[in-house]
């Protein structure tokens, strides 16, 4: 074959890219030749020279030529494929949101995502968003708005929900805040004052600025609602009242990410009902139920989430016709699953007036919106009582709640106006009573919580001004009134101990009916009656000796060794439980120490030191294989409530050198946490790896005293930790530092600093010096039992003002009173 006619184009139209080409390869070519040539005359053979020219002719040069060149522009652009959208994707920021378009009607075909009417609207919708960024500040980062669901509501006009999605380098991600977001959407809506309404224009849309809501989203979240990112994506409309709609959905392995779109008729409200569900219990971090009050994963419209598993019946109601139930698992080995149901519900208005009361009691109840439902957030109710004389006022009997006067702080959960004087509200777990001495009483309560809250019950009734409680009883400060032979002992009648404060004539007259109606002052070691009678005659049978061992409901067992021999002797299993834990191979009883000392390799260890982002922030105590507890106030914060951020060293003396470090699987703070007066202060936390028994020698779990432990004043114990030496010393020791302090009469703690609850307990040295501090919250308050010597965890490091100043004792937190709690989540601990 000619060379020459090969290398002409063989059609016409390829005559342009091969011309352009050529210009190139024709200089290319001549090199070629030359270098062929130069081969060939270097080589002393002819025949070789031809062959070398015959491979390397001009059709195959430029067949190879545009081959490498192919070859190279595919990867580079591959190389920038991957580049651009890769780095795209890691630093997008997505937003979420949602605003009220006054101006438009709702269509029934806009819940047609496909419909010419859907897209028309929400294409001027993106339109107007999209002159909104681009205009702004964050012009160069804007990358497209995107609406994704309009809807009806009870406001009228259109609620759209939208994603906005910047495309942002790393290092610039945090001038992205969502209140700048937000702010430059309402920074363009004009407003007139003269109209004195919300709604103003953006761009043509009369956008209402109060609806606007907004919040970063997830990336999932974005792509599930927006793309293909899952196909469990459900519209649910309700249109019939009170009907159920059930929601049920199991699965058994993969992923789980599930959204239920809930719109009822304009008007109503929706009232989602939880029957069951089964998740794993960690915090929210791999499976979470999740309630919004919008059709989109808004975070601000969050009404509740449920972490943990639970059979418990709850219900929750949203503030519009609309809500948003994601189910979400990211990782489903056993089955995960949720049975509900929804329904479409009226409207409330809660609060009425009440007219005259009649006689003395309790004879009415109000309760919170939609009871028994948890009420919505942005409540107000307003109840008006009047009583048919003016010597009788009104009594409100709250259920696990109770008001204090509102300080600066605001309220968390509810705020009271009871006429004219403001008041905040605190779940407790009991009840109160509270008097307002007026025959006329106007009472305004507002939810100031963002979440939905518990449900709430108050009994209303009159009482006589002038003797509030009957004849012949005593007046809680819980507002109660029990009989006054219940003061003074021993038991908590008032639910706030102030039936045992101010007791400093304690002994009481006993007869045979006051002993059984309070058998723990039996055999106690302390004469609380008289004649010493409750000490004397332990049971009517067997007096406990050395040699028996005294049940908790204190029949004595008349069998040597029964404690811990693996037979149940006792019929409430008291001699069998605390068996594993509460004992060292130290015995620091007999050490006597000023202030605080070193301690020793082993010698406290259920002692834990909690690091926050690496940093020892809080104490924590061994409680059983794969449990600590500690202080609420510990994990108070978005980050501090976190689990992945902390680890627990166990088996450590000084720190660094823990025999076992793990990260927290969960935290449990207590749900009546009050972080005003620090009340309830107790957490449990998850491990994430339980400890071995290999470690069993220098980690041990303590024993949780039960209910029924009684702590005596000037009973000696010990706090631990590596908390501060000194209260104006910042420096935190290195070894783990152990003080002897002795409880404090609860009435002298109370004297001193008045608001110690019956959740707390005071411990320290009324002459100061030996106290806890800074950094040692959560860890252990120690006490050795005088019977079987095992250790208890009597107290947990909660607050104190200052520290080891005189008359200012440490509190603690008083973990008999949790036994139960702790009870529901580690029932292994007892
Ligand atoms: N709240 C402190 C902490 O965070 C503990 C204070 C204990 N104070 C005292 N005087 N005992 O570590």
């Amino acid at each position: 074959m000619d060379e020459q006619t090969s290398d002409k184009p063989a059609k016409p139209e390829d005559e342009l890219s091969v011309s352009n080409v050529s210009v190139q390869t024709a200089d290319l070519e001549e090199k070629w030749e030359r270098f062929a040539r130069k081969l060939s005359r270097t080589s002393k053979s002819k025949r070789k020279a031809k062959r070398n020219k015959s491979i390397w002719n001009f059709q195959n040069k430029i067949i190879l030529f545009t081959v490498v060149l192919f070859i190279i522009g595919v990867i580079i652009w591959t190389l920038l494929w991957l580049f651009i959208v890769q780095a795209e994707n890691k630093d997008a920021l997505y937003f979420v949101g949602l605003f009220r378009v006054a101006n438009i009607e709702f269509l029934p075909e806009y819940r047609h995502k496909e419909s010419r009417e859907f897209l028309s609207v929400a294409q001027n919708v993106q339109q107007v968003m999209n002159l909104v960024y681009t205009k702004s500040t964050f012009s160069k980062f804007y990358k497209q708005s995107i609406v994704s669901d309009v809807s009806n509501n009870n406001n009228g006009g259109l609620l759209v929900h939208f994603w906005i999605v910047f495309v942002v380098p790393q290092a610039k991600g945090q001038v992205f805040c969502e209140d700048c977001i937000a702010a430059i959407l309402k920074d363009s809506i004009q407003t007139s004052i003269t109209n004195r309404t919300s709604v103003g224009s953006l761009q043509g849309l009369a956008v209402d600025m109060d609806s606007i809501v907004l919040s970063v989203g997830l990336r999932s979240d974005y792509s599930s609602t927006t793309g293909a990112g899952t196909n469990c994506i459900y519209d649910l409309h309700a249109d019939q009242l009170h009907q159920h709609f059930p929601l049920d959905i199991s699965t058994t392995s993969g992923r789980m990410i599930c959204y239920f779109k809930l719109i009822a008729l304009v008007g109503y409200l929706i009232r989602l009902s939880v029957a069951s569900i089964h998740i794993e219990a960690d915090n929210c971090i791999t499976d979470s139920l999740t309630i919004y009050d919008s059709l989109m994963p808004i975070k601000n419209k969050i009404l509740y989430r449920i972490c943990e598993p639970t059979n418990a019946f709850l219900s929750f109601v949203s503030t519009n016709n609309l809500m948003l139930v994601t189910l979400k698992s990211t990782q489903v080995r056993k089955v995960k699953e949720f049975h509900g149901y929804f329904e479409v519900i009226p409207q409330e208005k809660c609060g009425k007036a009440i007219l005259a009361l009649g006689s003395t009691g309790f004879e009415g109840r109000i309760m919170s919106p939609y009871y028994p439902s948890y009420y919505p957030p942005k409540c107000i109710c307003t109840w008006t009582f009047q009583t048919h004389q003016k010597t009788l006022g009104i009594a409100l009997r709250f259920h696990n709640y109770t008001i204090s006067e509102k300080s600066i702080k605001g309220c968390e959960h509810g705020w009271w106006k009871i006429n004219e004087h403001m008041y905040c509200g605190y779940y407790i777990d009991h009840q109160t009573i509270f008097r307002v001495a007026s025959f006329m009483v106007n009472i305004e309560f507002q939810c100031s919580s963002k979440l939905s809250e518990q449900p709430l019950l108050v009994e209303y009734g009159s009482y006589n001004i002038s003797q509030p409680c009957p004849l012949g009883s005593f007046e809680c400060h819980t507002g109660l009134c029990i009989q006054r032979s219940r003061r003074c002992d021993g038991i908590n009648d008032c639910f706030d101990e102030s039936d045992e404060l101010f007791c400093d004539v304690p002994k009481q007259s006993c007869n045979t009916s006051s002993l059984t109606q309070h058998p723990s002052i039996f055999c106690d070691g302390i004469n609380d009656c008289e004649d010493g009678q409750d000490e004397q005659y332990c049971t009517e049978s067997i007096p406990c000796t050395n040699n028996t061992f005294k049940c908790s409901n204190n029949i004595c067992f008349r069998k040597q060794n029964a404690r811990c021999d693996g037979i149940i002797d006792c019929l409430d299993r008291s001699d069998e439980s605390n068996c594993s834990c509460g004992s060292t191979k130290y015995n620091s009883g007999h050490h006597r120490i000023v202030g605080g000392s070193e301690t020793q390799e082993g010698e406290w260890p259920w002692q834990v030191s909690l690091r926050f982002a690496g940093v020892a922030y809080c104490g924590a105590s061994v409680i059983s294989k794969e449990w600590l507890l500690s202080a609420a106030h510990c994990f108070q914060g978005n980050r501090l409530s976190d689990p992945r951020i902390w680890t627990a060293h166990l088996g450590m003396r000084t720190q660094g050198k823990a025999k076992f470090v793990s990260t927290l699987r969960r935290i449990i703070v207590h749900e009546y946490y009050n972080s005003r007066n620090y009340d309830y202060d107790v957490a449990l936390l998850q491990l994430s790896t339980p400890w071995l028994d290999t470690m069993r020698w220098l980690i041990q779990p303590i024993c949780v005293p039960p209910t029924t432990h009684r702590v005596h004043t000037g009973e000696k114990c010990w706090v631990t930790g590596w908390g501060q030496r000194q209260e104006a010393d910042d420096e935190a020791p290195a070894v783990l530092q152990k003080a002897e302090v002795e409880i404090i009469d609860q009435t002298l703690c109370h004297s001193t600093y008045g608001i110690i609850t019956a959740r707390m307990l005071c411990a320290g040295m009324m002459s100061g010096k030996r106290d806890s501090c800074k950094g040692d919250s959560g860890g252990p308050l120690s006490c050795r039992s005088k019977g079987d010597g095992k250790w208890f965890l009597t107290g947990i490091v909660s607050w104190g003002y200052g520290c080891g100043r005189p008359n200012f004792p440490g509190v603690y937190t008083r973990v008999s009173n949790f036994a139960t709690w702790i009870h529901k989540y580690v029932p292994s601990v007892f």
